[in-house]
């Protein structure tokens, strides 16, 4: 089987753009790849390094998070970031390749920068490409699903990998990445993504009324003062949702809407309603692992173990062809 490696920051609970954006197809290619799913909290701290309570706390709600959309602990491998060495020896490797021109032209670093506000940038933050590299690569991972905010990462990871292998004579795997049927999920209120540091997420662990409430305030065609005029779906954020979300009622709501036929609030109500019904079973199972937490922890104990038995094992082939030796 070929092997997939994805993964999250764990800085808080994870929201349904990373449902569209990844997690969405990790359940789907979970039968046909081997999946390691990471819980990337050393990247978390390239943002967060103020908070690292946080990052503990979040990382076995990441686990969950995962879990309950419906990945197969018998299937898919957890693995806890900041625990498997070989990553951070790789990463120091790697960083020999890379300009600090390439990263600071990244285009995922620059919208992510603006949107913490930073004047200056961490080496840590920096360089965090050169360390997902590293995640991709310490299990010669084949293919990345993800959105296409981890574009310009991806390609980053193959430019280093080439580079490498060509320099050293490695055969480390040049990934692949696969784009998911939705790949950016806009936020609620019209802000081009749904983002927790940017305030306007509906999480996977919300309840059946918050999502309601959150859809009801959601921004929709503002020009459509009333349900007597026809609506604008295309600059309705709900519309947007009803897409990634709604597949069978899509097109019917979208010409309902255009002929004025729906207004926002029976539009709002069946969105909510629809979601409800995605996130009810992940309720679910969430509740199941949340009053077993101790499993959850020796899941990501097990797959962090095996994690670093193939880590180090590549890793010392590695550093045998670069001559990092004694
Ligand atoms: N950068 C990803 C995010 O912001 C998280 C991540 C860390 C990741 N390591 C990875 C994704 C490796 C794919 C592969 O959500």
């Amino acid at each position: 089987m070929k092997r997939i490696l994805t993964g999250d920051r764990p800085t808080g609970k994870l929201h349904l753009g990373h449902f569209v954006g990844s997690l969405r197809s990790r359940v789907e290619l979970q039968n046909d790849y081997d999946e390691f799913i990471l819980v990337a909290d050393v990247q978390a701290l390239t943002t967060h390094f103020e908070n690292p309570e946080l990052i503990h706390d979040s990382i076995y709600q990441v686990a969950m998070d995962n879990l309950s959309v419906g990945l197969d602990p018998e299937k898919v491998t957890l693995v806890q970031q900041s625990m498997v060495s070989s990553i951070a020896e790789l990463t120091i490797f790697y960083s020999m390749l890379v300009s600090v021109n390439q990263l600071s032209h990244n285009p995922t670093i620059k919208t992510e920068a603006r949107n913490y506000g930073y004047k200056e940038m961490t080496y840590g933050f920096l360089g965090y490409p050169v360390s997902q590299t590293a995640d991709i690569t310490f299990c010669n991972a084949d293919l990345v699903p993800f959105g296409e905010d981890q574009i310009p990462h991806i390609e980053m990871a193959r430019k280093i990998v080439r580079k490498f292998n060509d320099l050293y004579g490695t055969d480390i795997t040049e990934p692949e990445y696969k784009l998911s049927r939705v790949s950016r999920l806009c936020g609620l209120d019209g802000n081009a993504k749904m983002g927790k540091s940017l305030g306007n997420a509906i999480y996977l662990s919300d309840s059946a009324e918050s999502v309601a409430a959150k859809v009801r305030n959601a921004v929709t065609d503002t020009n459509r003062i009333s349900v007597k005029i026809p609506g604008n779906p295309d600059v309705c954020t709900v519309y947007q949702y009803h897409k990634a979300f709604n597949e069978t009622e899509v097109d019917n709501i979208c010409s309902m809407c255009r002929n004025a036929q729906i207004g926002c609030v029976a539009c709002k109500k069946a969105l909510a309603a629809k979601l409800n019904e995605i996130l009810d079973p992940i309720r679910e199972r969430r509740a199941h692992y949340e009053a077993n937490l101790s499993e959850v922890k020796e899941l990501l104990a097990e797959g962090t173990r095996k994690a670093n038995r193939i880590g180090n094992e590549n890793l010392a082939k590695i550093k045998e062809k670069m001559h990092v030796a004694l």
